[in-house]
């Protein structure tokens, strides 16, 4: 066919309202800015952080480029730091030396999880203080709970999950956040916190937590080792559905937030999540999603602040509030 005559055709279609002119909006930069539908800013990132007890210096992650974990008495001054580079929440994990069976350290009242949160909030009161509610950074044997056997025990775990909220809440805490996939952890916790005169402490329950690999550097930064794996607690990453009923189970329970983790290979479940409930969602990049973005920008095969910027404005654009990401602090130093 001639080009005119496909010109003329062309025109024709637009003239009947044949096709859409979807280019118009994109013109120039502003047009874009105009259009953009969503946005990240500061509000929406919550910054995870390793602090370890009996060590001087910051330990670098070599499987996690930028990130280390903080010396205990370099906590206050870090989160001065972070506090005015404008970080509005940390995610806080212990790294500990004192592990036993149970993870008791972490509902000790002088233990580290009570110390820390104690540190950060004198520290940077204005940085919203969120505990990763869980035992395995505290744990021997690396599983979240009790164990027997093999087998963790739920309904064992669970209580000690209330006992370590309460601990926690005691401390100052702005938010717990349990991770560690027993049922019935989030009535549990509501109802120690409760009776513990904490009705007024937020849970954001890791609601959605998929047995991933893409935990595989947060091993080596919370410095916790696990021989097996976390399959009968945590969920078989191929299941959609089961994670809209732990969300719902999360939700009648009590939970105020709920969490889809990890986030970028699971950005379906957040849409989903989004479409079936009015709770706000947060989801978390883990370390693995961003040990891929930072080795590929070092191999030189992508632009990291493009596709760090692209991958948070997704989880925004899949209906999460609130985004977790080891990028927290890049944004706030650099800008979005
Ligand atoms: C468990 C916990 C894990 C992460 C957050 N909380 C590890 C696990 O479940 O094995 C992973 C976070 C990440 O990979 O960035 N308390």
């Amino acid at each position: 066919m001639p080009d005119d005559m496909n010109t003329h055709t062309s025109r024709d279609l637009a003239l009947r309202g044949a096709f859409d002119r979807h280019r118009r909006l994109r013109g120039n930069a502003t047009m874009r800015g105009l259009l953009r539908e969503n946005i990240v800013t500061m509000n929406d990132l919550i910054y995870p952080i390793f602090v370890e007890e009996e060590i001087d210096d910051f330990v670098p992650i070599d499987s996690m480029p930028g990130i280390n974990r903080i010396p205990e008495k370099r906590l206050a001054s870090e989160m001065k730091d972070m506090e005015k580079e404008g970080i509005r929440a940390v995610m806080m994990f212990g790294v500990s030396r004192k592990k036993d069976s149970t993870g008791s350290d972490s509902w000790a009242a002088d233990g580290l999880l009570a110390r820390t949160i104690r540190t950060a909030k004198d520290a940077a009161p204005s940085i919203a203080v969120i505990s990763d509610t869980c035992f395995c950074e505290y744990t021997d044997h690396g599983h979240c709970g009790v164990l027997d056997g093999d087998h963790v025990r739920n309904d064992e775990t669970i209580e000690n999950l209330g006992r370590q909220s309460v601990v926690a809440a005691k401390a100052g805490v702005d938010m717990v956040a349990p991770s560690a996939m027993m049922d019935g952890q989030i009535a549990a916790i509501r109802h120690a916190l409760d009776g513990a005169g904490f009705d007024q402490l937020p849970i954001m329950a890791y609601s959605s937590k998929f047995a991933s690999s893409f935990y595989g550097p947060f091993r080596d930064a919370a410095g916790c080792d696990l021989d097996g794996d976390r399959k009968t607690y945590q969920m078989d990453p191929l299941n959609g559905r089961e994670a809209l009923r732990e969300s719902f189970s999360d939700e009648a329970e009590g939970a105020d937030i709920l969490m889809v983790k990890p986030g970028m290979p699971y950005l379906d479940v957040v849409a989903r999540l989004r479409d079936r409930t009015d709770m706000p969602i947060a989801a978390y990049q883990v370390s693995g999603e961003y040990a891929m973005i930072k080795f590929a920008a070092q191999a030189g095969a992508l632009d990291e602040g493009q596709v760090m910027r692209e991958s948070l404005g997704a989880f925004k654009r899949a209906g999460a509030d609130l985004i977790l990401s080891y990028f927290a602090r890049d944004v706030a130093r650099e800008g979005i």
